[in-house]
């Protein structure tokens, strides 16, 4: 236990609003797990996986209506309003307050509640932060277990005097007298609420992921961003991988990419061309601090991975299948006949009997998918095969370049390099990407998203763009990373992908290792730098030159196009547009005439 006063005094206002039948302190240990695990099987909210293919290993499925992150319920209560900016949902933090204070009163009747001490990061690093999530589901305390450091070891961080961030969750389902519970308890209405001055997060509503695992999204990209800006770092949505040439020399890149744009697979990338290999330090999210030395220093805040699950297999990500064979939770995935999970794209052949995600019998003549399209498997980090020996580093891992990227089938070439520091704050800014099914909504459609953000900043977008800029003027130019811009997404004109994407991203990959040394193997286009004829490495790859080509072509229309799209997104953004970010427009512009 504890005799933080803070703490004590914040569970027992949380309790007195709730009411919750009990109140339970998590130990975090293994043994606790299996127990919470066994009482959810007893349940029915877990099935548990046979044991002899995926051992201490459970199986959920969702309500069908609450199965991504809300992001149009999701608000930055921050005390002004132009805090929050013209891409976040706002509303006055008192006005918020009384609201959820009416849906949290009695939200816990009838249940357990419990406390869950957790770090992001590992403990005792400078780079990490302590957290509490308060929560009545248990689901989320199995889920916490794997994606972060949790339990009494942190309660011995936070310590008597210390700080954490307050992370309280309901499902919103209480038990009254007599009602009945179900295997997914959640409620109709939803709120996804940070309170950035306060470094607080009210969540309501929502079981799953991102709405209700309050360390990830909630914690470690919205309130942690407001962190970065305010302390001089910087919180991500980004992977961090180590690469390491032939010759044994590694470097780390960190990447920003869209929801379910890839980045778990690019983190545990297997490699196609020999001697070079990608060990992971993280997929999801990357807090980088600048080091005595100069240099922007990552760690992963995270403890595991909550992966999108259709698409995965041993042929596009063996690492992420073998990091899942145990100690797992699957979230609407299907079930199979012998008690184990599959997902579309897991087998060239279709099992020939499953229970699917609704829970109904399917056979491979039913057209209609067996797994959700946003289903996921949460796994421990330490079981992943190529994770980096620095992986827990307090120190972090020395990053020597970022990329972006997006889903755009057309336009972006493969990769194109940052002329400078804020052409790179720039390409972030343009991040554009079609949807995917991690949020709710339609799917498919191009939408802005800076720096993959959009869903994550938990301040004004326009103020982050500048912190960003001032972060390029806190170091020497040479010890800042280079930035990139990749596309594995590109479509020719039959809406065939034209990269096979991958493994063979490692060629990319590469020329971004090349160029980190400074070699003198690109030209510059209209965007940026792109690889020279041949520098790129395509050894075995059946790709045709034509193709090549069209990898890396922007006509002048196209380029024109994309500086009106960006200055007609720009004004969104109003007077927090930084001055750097229309010059580099403007530069833009004058390049796309120059090199058409
Ligand atoms: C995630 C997301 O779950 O970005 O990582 O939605
Ligand atoms: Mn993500």
């Amino acid at each position: 236990m504890t005799n933080n006063k803070k703490l004590l005094q914040w569970v027992d206002e949380v309790a007195a609003l709730c009411q919750p039948e009990y109140i339970y302190w998590c130990s975090g240990t293994d043994e606790e797990f299996k127990e919470m695990a066994e009482f959810m099987t007893k349940k029915g909210s877990f099935i548990k996986l046979n044991k002899n293919k995926r051992p201490n290993s459970y199986y959920a499925v969702s309500d069908p209506s609450d199965v991504a992150r809300v992001e149009d319920r999701t608000y930055i209560c921050s005390k002004r309003q132009e805090d929050a900016g013209p891409t976040n949902n706002w509303k006055d933090p008192e006005e918020m307050k009384t609201t959820l204070r009416g849906l949290f009163e009695g939200s816990m009747r009838g249940r357990t509640m419990y406390v869950i001490p957790f770090s992001m990061g590992p403990l005792g690093s400078k780079i990490s932060q302590l957290g509490v999530e308060i929560t009545d589901s248990p689901y989320v305390v199995c889920s916490m277990k794997i994606m972060t450091r949790m339990g009494s070891k942190v309660l011995d961080e936070i310590g008597e005097n210390g700080d954490f961030v307050k992370c309280l969750h309901s499902v919103g389902f209480p038990l009254d007298e007599g009602k009945q519970d179900v295997p997914w308890p959640c409620n109709r209405t939803k709120y996804i609420v940070h309170f950035p001055e306060e470094r607080a997060i009210w969540s309501y509503g929502s079981g799953y992921g991102g709405n209700a695992l309050l360390g990830k999204k909630c914690f470690a990209l919205r309130i942690a961003s407001v962190m970065a800006r305010d302390e001089g770092w910087l919180a991500e949505h980004m992977l961090i991988v180590g690469i390491t040439a032939p010759w044994g020399e590694k470097k780390y890149i960190a990447a920003a990419f869209p929801s379910a744009c890839g980045k778990t697979n690019l983190a545990m990338l297997t490699s196609t061309l020999p001697g070079w290999k990608v060990e992971c330090v993280g997929d999801d999210i990357a807090w980088m601090k600048f080091g005595e030395d100069g240099r922007l220093y990552a760690i992963n805040p995270e403890n595991g991975f909550f992966g999108v699950a259709p698409g995965t297999s041993m042929k596009t990500n063996g690492n992420a299948m073998l990091s899942m064979q145990a100690n797992s939770i699957f979230t609407n995935v299907a079930l199979t006949d012998d008690g184990d999970v599959w997902w579309e794209g897991m087998t060239d052949e279709k099992p020939s009997h499953l229970i699917d995600w609704l829970r109904r019998s399917w056979n491979p003549q039913i057209k209609r998918a067996a797994a959700h399209p946003n289903a996921r498997f949460t796994a421990p980090a330490k079981q992943c095969p190529v994770m980096d020996s620095e992986w827990e580093s307090s120190k972090g891992v020395p990053i020597s370049a970022i990329l972006f990227g997006g889903r755009r089938s057309s336009v972006i070439p493969l990769v194109h390099e940052a002329l400078s520091w804020n052409h790179g704050v720039f390409m972030g800014s343009m991040i554009s990407s079609e949807t995917t099914a991690a949020a709710i909504g339609a799917v498919g459609q191009l939408r802005h998203d800076p720096f993959a953000m959009l869903p994550f900043c938990g301040y004004n977008m326009g103020d982050y763009f500048n912190h960003w800029v001032s972060m390029g003027q806190k170091t020497e130019a040479d010890k800042l990373p280079k930035i990139f811009y990749v596309n594995w997404f590109r479509k020719d004109e039959n809406g065939h992908f034209m990269w096979p994407g991958y493994g063979d991203n490692i060629r990319v990959i590469k020329w971004i290792f090349e160029r980190i040394d400074n070699k003198d193997n690109y030209k510059e286009i209209s965007l940026g730098r792109v690889p020279v004829q041949d520098a790129l490495d395509l050894t075995d790859l059946d790709v045709t030159e034509d193709t090549m080509k069209k990898l890396f072509t922007v006509t002048k229309e196209e380029g024109l196009r994309e500086v009106e799209e960006m200055r007609k997104y720009y004004t969104t953004f109003a007077e927090t547009l930084p001055q750097a970010l229309t010059e580099q427009l403007s530069e833009l512009e004058k390049r796309v005439e120059k090199y058409s």
